[in-house]
């Protein structure tokens, strides 16, 4: 399975996809990381870690069609079978995501639909929720809506800000991605047979 990630900031949660495949916990090829601004963190891991990378600058372009469809180009040109939302925060058109088979995931750091959008730890946190969490799902063309996958609640603490409560959500969300990852990517060959054969122990 090749995965195209996007990102719009620090990428740590694309790090730990990095490092999952890096380590064999995880059987699919990143085949590029991509940006909508230059000079983010998320590229530079991943031309640190020798993966291909891009940028589609949306302030390059007149309008958001126009940048869409430069950002369709640079995703297609590396034919993923999956395009991955990690911390992107900019919304696609729909047809983006028809152009890889709507297989466009998403996380986000809340229990959707509750909260959606660009501050999802911060208004959770002013409505006063005593349980948020973090989401995976496959991404519609809408702001964080979708089908949902997989989701993960974490419990707020008395007096968390909403950087002490998005780094703990980021740690489960992390964990959250690479499994569905793993689980979307097909089984990983058997290192040895899984049975013994007829021939070395005779039959049953
Ligand atoms: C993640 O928590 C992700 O869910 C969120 O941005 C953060 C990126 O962190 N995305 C959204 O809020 C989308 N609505 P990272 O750059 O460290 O991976």
């Amino acid at each position: 399975m090749r995965i195209v990630v996007l990102v719009s900031g620090t990428g740590s949660n694309l790090q730990a996809v990095i490092d999952a495949v890096k380590d064999g916990r995880l059987d699919l090829e990143i085949a590029a990381v991509g940006a909508d601004r230059p000079g983010t963190y998320g590229i530079e891991r991943s031309a640190a870690a020798g993966i291909p990378t891009f940028v589609v600058d949306f302030k390059a372009y007149p309008d958001r069609a126009a940048w869409n469809a430069a950002l369709t180009g640079a995703v297609a040109a590396f034919a993923p079978d999956l395009v991955v939302s990690s911390g992107f925060m900019r919304i696609v058109s729909a047809d983006f995501i028809e152009a890889f088979g709507g297989k466009y995931l998403n996380t986000h750091p809340a229990l959707l639909p509750a909260f959606p959008g660009a501050h999802g730890v911060r208004d959770a946190l002013a409505y006063g929720v005593k349980v948020t969490g973090c989401t995976v799902h496959w991404a519609d063309a809408g702001v964080d809506t979708g089908p949902i996958i997989a989701q993960e609640a974490v419990a707020v603490g008395d007096g968390e800000t909403e950087e002490s409560l998005h780094e703990r959500i980021k740690v489960v969300e992390r964990r959250l991605l690479v499994s569905t990852l793993a689980s979307l990517a097909p089984a990983q060959k058997p290192e040895y047979p899984a049975h013994p054969t007829n021939s070395q122990h005779g039959p049953f």
